[in-house]
């Protein structure tokens, strides 16, 4: 499955990207604006119902060209195909990463290792759509027979994020019959919360777990169950108020739950583009099946753009490949998300597992060591908040910071002038990214508010904004199920086709492994369970070992 031919640094493309860097490092794209009026409608692609206006980054048409050279020879059409026929490309872990067959809506048959998978798809979600269909029409109630008022939905990392993100992202779908709560932490401050405001006659538990051995989603769980039961229920009532969501039914069966209570979950989906399954449950119980549908159509329309459109035009193309410019080329260690939608206020924590669990990598899927940066920080917040904020580093600090800027041109809430003032925003930020104050600029600033010459000396260097940030913006009618849809998929896809680019295994996550590990041994010391002294440890966790017992005076 690797690239397999020579070293990524060492290929023509590569190189030829490096050079092409140096003659346009000291090139500003005010420059680049001023002496080219058709930049912004070239620079401007549609799809799945998304526009990107690409045109706020260092690149001219030659940089695009030798970018999608470098896409070609890195073989991502090739890769795409293989994604799409369910072929290995989760190395590693020797199976297909095939969360396109979730939101396939094509009637055609999709095979895992020859059987094929699309009717076990649609009949999970049939499923999904016959238990919604009965907890709002109240067919499925609470033990004493009231209707269901709350969800609490217990899961963490991608079985938590995406969910809670396109909750978010539609609350103006949400039929209003059923809160829906997210319990991910074990930090119990949140499930004690959640549980404090909730009646046990009327809140169903979703446990949301592909593997069903996650610490953090289990050991809430049993504080859900044993809530339950100290407040009212039964034992044998937990069938009503408790469902999973598991490619682990055993274990899920093990820990109480009815087997007819569980929906599948199957190897072939990550968890973090797990939201698209029955890990969607929460959603689609505040939206409605039919909305839920929407989403993966949405998604489903941005798959069919990936898969068929030519690189250049291709979104998640031509955000991958100029993401891995800044990334390789130019030195950017950072990439900002910033939605300005309120409504879409955790798609930056959603991406930062999304693209830093998919390619935080430090091996090639050889397991050779790269010799590039891999993934980048993600990071971000909400428009125009981060305005007031860390916008500042953005305009002035010492470091190149690429972001995307996302606005729907239409507001789910006409409150005044609010969103023509929040678009003018978002417009004047990506501006002053790209354009900046110059020297001269900023003087003649001073002097017209009547500065003497000595004060504007003084003052100008601190006012100068050396602009030639990069950005783009991606807009959308509104915030729909089908824009939220198609807006996600371009983000797996974007992810998916950099770490194509890297030649790293963008669906395993070893990394998060080792923590897991140590955890059970610190634990056991800290309980005072086990004091193994063989076992590998260090003077500082020693003594936070210590101070916590003691503390506890144990
Ligand atoms: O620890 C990381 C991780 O494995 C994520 O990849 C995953 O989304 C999350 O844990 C939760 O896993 P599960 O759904 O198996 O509980």
């Amino acid at each position: 499955m690797s690239q397999g031919s020579a070293p990524l640094t060492s290929r023509p493309e590569w190189q030829a990207l490096t050079s092409h860097q140096r003659d346009l490092k000291n090139t500003h794209m005010r420059d680049m604006f001023r002496d080219d009026p058709g930049r912004a409608d070239r620079f401007f692609i549609r799809g799945g119902g998304l526009s990107l206006d690409f045109s706020r980054n260092r690149m001219t048409d030659d940089t695009m060209a030798r970018l999608m050279a470098l896409a070609r020879s890195c073989g991502v059409p090739e890769r795409t195909e293989a994604m799409f026929r369910g072929e290995y490309i989760n190395v590693t872990e020797k199976r297909p990463a095939l969360h396109v067959a979730l939101r396939d809506n094509s009637g055609e048959p999709i095979h895992v290792d020859g059987t094929n998978i699309a009717p076990e798809v649609e009949s999970t979600l049939n499923r999904m759509s016959q238990f919604v269909d009965d907890v709002l029409s109240e067919r499925w109630q609470g033990h004493t027979g009231k209707a269901f008022t709350d969800v609490v939905s217990i899961g963490i990392g991608g079985s938590f994020l995406g969910p809670k993100l396109v909750s978010e992202a539609l609350r103006p779908y949400w039929h209003g019959r059923l809160n829906c709560h997210y319990v991910a932490n074990i930090d119990g401050t949140q499930i004690a919360e959640i549980l404090a405001r909730v009646n046990p006659e009327t809140t169903l538990f979703l446990i949301q777990s592909k593997s069903f051995r996650t610490q953090e989603t289990l050991e809430n769980s049993k504080v859900a169950r044993a809530w339950f039961l100290d407040n009212g229920g039964h034992e044998d009532q937990i069938a009503r108020h408790f469902v999973a969501v598991t490619a682990n039914s055993p274990e899920a069966v093990r820990f109480g739950i009815s087997a007819d209570n569980i929906f599948p979950m199957w190897d072939w989906v990550g968890g973090r583009y797990s939201l698209w399954s029955a890990i969607g449950l929460p959603v689609a119980l505040t939206i409605g099946m039919d909305n839920f549908r929407a989403l993966l159509s949405g998604a489903n329309a941005m798959d069919q753009h990936f898969r068929n459109t030519p690189l250049e035009q291709n979104l998640p193309v031509v955000m991958a490949m100029l993401g891995l410019w800044y990334n390789n080329f130019w030195g950017a260690e950072t990439y900002t998300i910033l939605p300005y939608d309120h409504y879409l206020r955790s798609l930056p924590a959603h991406l930062q597992q999304l693209d830093m669990e998919s390619n935080g990598k430090r091996v090639t899927q050889d397991g050779v060591p790269l010799t590039y940066h891999s993934g980048p920080v993600i990071w971000g917040g909400v428009g125009a908040n981060g305005q007031h904020a860390f916008h500042q580093l953005l305009h002035q600090g010492t470091r190149l910071i690429p972001a995307d800027f996302i606005i729907p041109l239409e507001t789910h809430n006409k409150v005044a002038k609010h969103h023509v003032i929040l678009f003018a925003n978002c417009l004047s930020q990506s501006r002053a990214l790209m354009s900046g104050k110059n020297l001269d600029e900023a003087k003649a600033e001073l002097k017209a508010e009547g500065m003497s010459a000595e004060e504007i000396d003084k003052l100008a260097p601190h006012k100068v904004i050396p602009g030639n940030k990069p950005s783009n913006t991606l807009l959308m009618d509104k915030a729909t199920p089908e824009t939220v849809g198609a807006l996600i998929a371009l983000y797996e896809h974007r992810t998916f086709v950099q770490g194509i680019i890297w030649d790293v295994d963008s669906f395993d996550q070893w990394g998060v492994e080792l923590g897991k590990q140590m955890g059970k041994g610190i634990l056991d010391r800290l309980t005072g369970d086990s004091d193994d002294s063989t076992s590998p440890s260090d003077s500082s966790t020693d003594n936070l070992i210590r101070a916590f017992r003691s503390h506890h005076s144990c």
